[in-house]
């Protein structure tokens, strides 16, 4: 897939899936305006992705709708306007509901709905100009429920129709998509695991979760999310591709 010439945002992209995604944007000749929750983690991003001329850096707080509008606006002061939104930036977290207090539950929904929903709105006219298009990462605990997640299950349900409604108001002029990702090897299920009483175990509950019996890598992600992205997927909007080796198929 060629990107020549695309200019795209990816939040929460000093990191894992969103780094990944980044990175892969690059490769494949785009321009990358690479969004996290701060400057150190931007730089330090942009440092290791060692494409200077093809990267800027759009840090911004994704969980208010001021840094939402500051790092759309960066991005597309930075190129001049704006082809591809990747709503990548993401927080999650395991707890009984009884544990799940007002702080957590901001936290999620600020930025994987709030967030999510605000960068959109501040891209939209760009994206309307260029005939672009948005791509928002779900998860698999956005088309099924999960015990002990429930409240990122909330959150991510509602990308997953919240993509929908929004490719419906949006269509003919933008397409948004939407990736539904399993468990995958980043910093966010490491940082859980290293939590549990016996971390090798959860490990391997993870691996036997997903019918292909294994984690995803973050190249898996990016590569969907690409294809969304690109003009190859041209009559693709409102749809969600779970990337989740058969989790969500079925019992
Ligand atoms: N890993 C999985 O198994 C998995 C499965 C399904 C879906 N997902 C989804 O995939 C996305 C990426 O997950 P990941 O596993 O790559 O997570 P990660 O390794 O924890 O990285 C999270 C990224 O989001 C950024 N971020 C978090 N809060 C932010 C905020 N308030 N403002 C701006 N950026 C913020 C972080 O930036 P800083 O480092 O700068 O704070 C970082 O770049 C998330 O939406 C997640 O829910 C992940």
């Amino acid at each position: 897939m060629y990107f020549t010439g695309k200019r795209v945002l990816v939040t929460g992209a000093s990191r894992g899936i969103g780094f990944e995604i980044a990175r892969n944007f690059i490769q494949a000749g785009a321009q990358v305006a690479v969004n996290g929750s701060n400057e150190k983690s931007v730089d330090a991003a942009i440092k290791e992705l060692n494409k200077a001329k093809q990267t800027v850096a759009a840090p911004g707080n994704i969980g208010t709708v001021a840094g939402c509008e500051s790092t759309v606006r960066k991005a597309i002061e930075a190129f001049g306007g704006l082809d591809i939104l990747v709503n990548n930036a993401g927080v999650g977290a395991g707890r009984p509901i009884a544990d799940c207090d007002e702080a957590m539950w901001d936290a999620h929904c600020d930025v994987n709905l709030k967030g999510l929903f605000f960068c959109c709105r501040a891209a939209i006219p760009e994206l309307r100009k260029s005939g672009g298009n948005i791509v928002n990462i779900a998860s698999d605990a956005g088309l099924m429920g999960v015990p002990g997640i429930t409240v990122y299950c909330g959150t991510k349900g509602g990308v997953v129709n919240m993509s929908r409604a929004m490719a419906l108001e949006i269509a003919p002029d933008v397409r948004v998509n939407c990736v539904c990702p399993g468990y995958v090897d980043t910093d966010m299920i490491r940082t859980t695991t290293k939590k549990k009483p016996d971390p090798e175990a959860y490990w391997q509950k993870m691996i036997d979760y997903a019918p292909l019996k294994r984690i995803a890598s973050t190249d898996e992600i990016a590569y969907a999310v690409m294809y969304l992205a690109s003009d190859n997927a041209r009559f693709i909007t409102g749809t969600s591709l779970a990337i989740d080796g058969g989790t969500t198929a079925g019992k």
